[in-house]
């Protein structure tokens, strides 16, 4: 079965399929498995590092898109009106979110401080600046700010000017984010978008004009009656607009969305999993030739610009997370805020009274963590480090992984690298998985192909949950 590509965990949830579905497997609790996984997880570093990232919901949007199932909060049309400051309902849910800052356990007695900073939502550009500022404000006395941080904001084509860009860049954020999703005004109509081409347009001027350099947009393949010309339009006219990221999403047909109601995947007017699978290759060969750096299964970056937020997600290291519905990884937990205002509203109230608690004790089943990490770092073009990953869990789940992927290797869908990143032949792989002690000096990462493996990501990655949970 065709694997497509996943949009950000930000809220984790996100993923709607294992392994690109997180849902499963980030809500996934403290198991009591027998361990038959060697214990060192607990001295991972994945596990005992402090968190330097924080996610931010703002759940806010003008509208539902048709294809949308995440925690959002509908506005209405006016809400994109410069004088929407003080919106009720904004304002009270800022000061809830600054007030779950603020009741968050710290958790380690020496804290870095954050290193980045991801605005989600929903449409954070609808929230008005000087509301962002209390948000970054209770965060730099919680947690401390490095002057440095990357600071990302999720922003939406009609819904801020140049003045309102300015004044979010005032506060520090300098990594936009834009929801472009397609270059056809037919298709922005029918996915509910709240916005057409020539907004789209004014969006990427704004942006270039008020010097952001840090930028990307998302775009969403596989959408109802979306053709190859026009998703090759799509993609010429990304690269022609030159922004230093690209995030790439398959279409996921959610239950309960407009479109979950009207479409049935791989059914007209969706297209079939082999079209799907020509748009994510068409996707991969456009942006690469244009100098895009394939570095995860759904972005693309210039050299220097991926997203180091989202780095963190995929090296599986711990993060803070704020707001409706978000998803955080503390101590070795992840855990899942409520998804409805009113039980998120009582869930800050017992967060504040000491009644929950979002940290875990690191006392993490090593199966589920080597599972994690397999899953998360296989997304990305570094692949899986074997040394970190033999130290961590043990050589012989190292070597079976090995063996295990022999016949992926063989087809083209896994490559082994040595240290310097160069190609372990089919040959040579062989004569290696024959003699154990040489194994472990010579093969240092397993990847997924580009595309092929990461076309095939799901198949190949409950493959290695096969091996390390029989
Ligand atoms: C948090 S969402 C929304 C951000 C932004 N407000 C917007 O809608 O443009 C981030 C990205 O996930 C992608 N996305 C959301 N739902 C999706 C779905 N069901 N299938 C594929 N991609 C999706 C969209 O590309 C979107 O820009």
């Amino acid at each position: 079965m065709l694997i497509k590509s996943t949009f950000t965990p930000i809220i984790l949830s996100a993923f709607p399929t294992i392994p690109r579905n997180p849902k499963h497997f980030f809500s996934r609790t403290i198991s009591n498995t027998t361990q038959t996984v060697q214990q060192n997880a607990s001295t991972n570093p994945t596990t005992t590092i402090p968190p330097t990232s924080a996610y931010i919901h703002l759940p806010f949007c003008r509208k539902r898109c048709h294809y949308c199932d995440f925690p959002i909060v509908a506005l209405g049309s006016s809400s994109a009106q410069p004088d929407n400051n003080d919106d009720p309902r904004i304002v009270n849910y800022i000061q809830l979110l600054c007030r779950e800052i603020n009741a968050t356990k710290v958790g380690y007695n020496t804290n870095p401080p954050l290193e980045t900073v991801f605005f989600g939502g929903g449409t954070p550009s609808l929230v008005p600046p000087k509301l962002v500022l209390s948000v970054l404000d209770t965060l730099r006395v919680k947690f401390g700010l490095s002057l440095d941080a990357e600071i990302s904001m999720e922003m939406d084509p009609g819904t801020f000017d140049a003045n309102k860009l300015k004044g979010f860049m005032g506060l520090g954020v300098n990594r936009v984010s834009l929801g472009v999703q397609a270059f056809q005004d037919e298709l922005l109509k029918s996915c509910g978008r709240a916005h057409g081409v020539e907004e789209v347009y004014q969006a990427i001027e704004i942006v270039k004009s008020c010097g952001v350099e840090n930028w990307s947009m998302d775009l969403i393949s596989s959408l109802p009656h979306q053709t190859p010309q026009m998703w090759e339009e799509s993609l010429r006219l990304t690269v022609e607009s030159w922004p230093n990221h690209v995030s790439v999403y398959d279409l996921q047909v959610e239950q309960g969305t407009k479109f979950g109601i009207l479409y049935t995947p791989g059914e007209f007017p969706l297209p079939t999993e082999t079209d799907s699978a020509k748009f994510y290759r068409m996707a991969s060969s456009m942006l690469s030739s244009a100098g895009y750096n394939h570095y995860e299964i759904s972005s693309y970056s210039k050299d220097g610009f991926e997203c180091k937020h989202n780095l963190t997600y995929w090296k599986n290291k711990p993060f803070y997370a704020f707001g409706l519905g978000s998803a955080s990884y503390l101590g070795g937990v992840r855990f899942s805020r409520p998804k409805k205002m009113k039980q998120f509203v009582d869930y800050v109230q017992n967060l504040e009274s000491g009644v929950v608690d979002c940290w875990g004790s690191n006392d993490i089943d090593a199966k589920d963590l080597s599972m994690d990490v397999v899953m998360l770092s296989l997304r990305t073009a570094k692949g899986l480090d074997l040394k970190s990953f033999r130290e961590a869990f043990g050589c012989s789940l190292a070597d079976s992984l090995c063996k295990g992927y022999k016949p992926f290797v063989e087809s083209g869908h896994v490559l082994c690298l040595d240290d310097h990143r160069r190609a372990i032949t089919v040959a040579e792989l062989n004569t290696l998985l024959s003699n154990e002690n040489e194994i472990g000096s010579r093969l240092a990462y397993i990847r997924l192909s580009d595309p092929e493996g990461f076309l095939l990501s799901n198949e190949l990655i409950s493959h290695a949950f096969g091996i390390i949970d029989p």
